[in-house]
């Protein structure tokens, strides 16, 4: 038991479980009929929220870690990003069967023509190699450019809200909320943060031997 909690094992699995909650959930309503009128639409919102939510539960790793003593956050990282991938792939298949029923004449149309569509499109091909890629062979191999590659997370996160914002019809708080939530998130990375942070640090006593390099 206790070499499972070392190697983080069991909190991993947990934390996988966990992550297929929101599928259980809408495998159940579906099985119960409780998609309501219209079932396509609801998987195609419900699976689309979870993609968002992913991402930016991803995005919130690293700054967790850095202003914070924890280690964890960086062990769920890949894990997250990976769900994210998982159920953005639910969400276009959604699209692709159960809403187009492979029509790929209007499917190209609506990457061509619609905006929201083209910017979901896009972020789901941009997720690809960052999926491909997040093994720890291909981090070793790809060395420092697997960092330059796995930046891509950032437009991706930009063309969700985007993706967001154009699809909603009337009110547009819900994705403006998302978006300021991402900003804050990729304000974090910023070396102006790090430096701001090691101020903040530095003034409250706890300088150490990176924070005097200032
Ligand atoms: C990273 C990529 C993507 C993210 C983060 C994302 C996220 C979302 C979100 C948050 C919603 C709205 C959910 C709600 O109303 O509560 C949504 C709806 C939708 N998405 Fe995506 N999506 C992505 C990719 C795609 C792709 C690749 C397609 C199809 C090619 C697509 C097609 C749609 C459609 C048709 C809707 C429903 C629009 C409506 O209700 O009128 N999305 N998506």
């Amino acid at each position: 038991m206790r070499r499972i909690l070392q190697t983080n094992a069991l909190p991993k699995a947990i934390v996988f479980v966990l992550c297929l909650v929101p599928l259980g959930l809408l495998l159940w309503d579906g099985w119960h009929g409780q998609l309501g009128a219209n079932p396509i639409e609801k998987i195609m919102r419900r699976t689309g929220d979870w993609v968002l939510y992913f991402l930016l539960l991803t995005l919130t790793m690293t700054p967790l870690r850095k202003t914070s003593a924890w280690r964890w956050p960086l062990r769920y990282r890949r894990l997250l990003g990976l769900f994210a991938f998982f159920y953005v792939i639910l969400h276009f298949l959604n699209y692709l069967v159960l809403d187009q029923f492979f029509a790929w004449d209007e499917i190209v149309k609506d990457i061509v023509k619609r905006p929201y569509i083209t910017v979901g499109f896009t972020a789901l091909l941009l997720l690809i190699p960052l999926a491909v890629t997040s093994t720890d062979n291909m981090m070793r191999r790809l060395g420092r450019d697997w960092k330059k590659l796995h930046s891509l997370v950032y437009i991706i996160g930009v063309l969700a809200i985007l993706h967001y914002l154009w699809l909603v019809k009337a009110d547009n708080r819900t994705p403006l909320i998302y978006g300021a939530l991402l900003l804050l998130l990729l304000l974090f990375r910023t070396p102006w943060f790090d430096r701001l942070w090691k101020l903040r640090r530095f003034q409250a006593g706890g300088q150490t031997v990176a924070d005097r390099r200032l």
